[in-house]
């Protein structure tokens, strides 16, 4: 056990067990904290890793992830995607929902050579408008202090949200994560458990790893690559959320079994995250069906006390 598996091990943040108690940040459980404290802010800059907990998803916004739009490459998930350009200020910062966005595929992955661009579907706005998008927003920009921004102004937002199922008459598993370890290209990432049903309690976890591990599947069996295993946590409570620090470390999910191999599973997961913004990303407002928020500017942030 490298130094900071033990470090997480003896937080009290850290997940230890199935129970919901122990998962959360110390005063969760008293009420879902709207602020992020000092250790958890800490903890996310020592360990690039922290697992915490907002209110649980509202079964309506649960049933909002059944409408989402079939992602086009992955026939086994729904996929909802847009991206907001973020504006700084003194008081507020400000997001804009921009234009669809088109991704190019890069011309050395031979696999995906056929595919001109991908382009995936856009939210409804009831969804990016629930209160469980406000509270994760809220959450990741209070860590934007720890994003080391080319410029701290002016960036992008992604929000993506996902439905993984699997009909047990054509598989026996799902895969979150098919191009395995990898990391998203961004600043902060933030993952958010909706909640899933018929899902294997053994399964689903998520692996943080050094940047020395290889991107791809890893193989669980070689020592070798488990030195670069970070920590092995599991998302088990609607609410719950991974903030990853995604230039420190790779991520990538274990595959998700059906807890009942005779039915089907469901798993439902939100992820935002802040990055600059790329060549490829299309600087245009949505002026056809805007969505914008408003979120407090972190005048008292802490970060350089820490
Ligand atoms: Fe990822």
């Amino acid at each position: 056990m490298n130094r900071l598996i033990r470090t997480l091990a003896s937080s009290s943040h850290m997940l230890t067990g199935p129970t919901v108690a122990s998962t959360m940040a110390p005063g969760a459980h008293m009420g879902f904290r709207t602020f992020m404290t000092p250790p958890v802010l800490k903890e996310l800059k020592e360990n690039s890793f922290t697992k915490q907990c907002l209110k649980p998803v509202s079964e309506r916004q649960y049933d909002r992830y059944d409408n989402l739009p079939q992602d086009p490459y992955q026939k086994d998930r729904l996929h909802g995607f847009d991206l907001f350009h973020a504006v700084v200020g003194d008081e507020n910062v400000v997001l804009n929902r921009l234009d669809q966005q088109v991704f190019s595929i890069p011309s050395t992955n031979m696999e995906q050579k056929a595919i001109a661009e991908r382009r995936f579907g856009r939210f409804d706005e009831e969804f990016l408008r629930d209160e469980h998008v406000k509270s994760a927003l809220n959450e990741i920009f209070q860590c934007l202090p720890l994003a080391n921004f080319k410029n701290q102004k002016s960036f992008a937002v992604g929000i993506h949200a996902f439905k993984l199922h699997m009909d047990p008459a054509t598989a026996n598993f799902a895969d979150a994560t098919v191009e395995g370890v990898h990391r998203d290209g961004a600043e902060i990432i933030m993952i958010n458990f909706a909640g899933s049903k018929n899902v294997a309690n053994n399964s689903a976890q998520t692996y943080i790893w050094t940047l020395d591990q290889p991107k791809g599947q890893p193989d669980m069996q070689n020592l070798e690559q488990l030195k670069n295993l970070i920590v092995e946590d599991r998302l088990n409570n609607s609410g719950e959320y991974f903030m990853v620090l995604d230039q420190q470390v790779q991520h990538h999910i274990g595959k998700i079994l059906p807890h009942d191999a005779s039915l089907p599973l469901e798993r439902k997961v939100m992820v935002i995250y802040v990055r600059d913004f790329k060549a490829a990303d299309r600087l245009t407002l949505d002026t056809q069906t805007p969505v914008n928020y408003i979120l407090p500017a972190q005048k008292n942030f802490v970060c350089s006390r820490l």
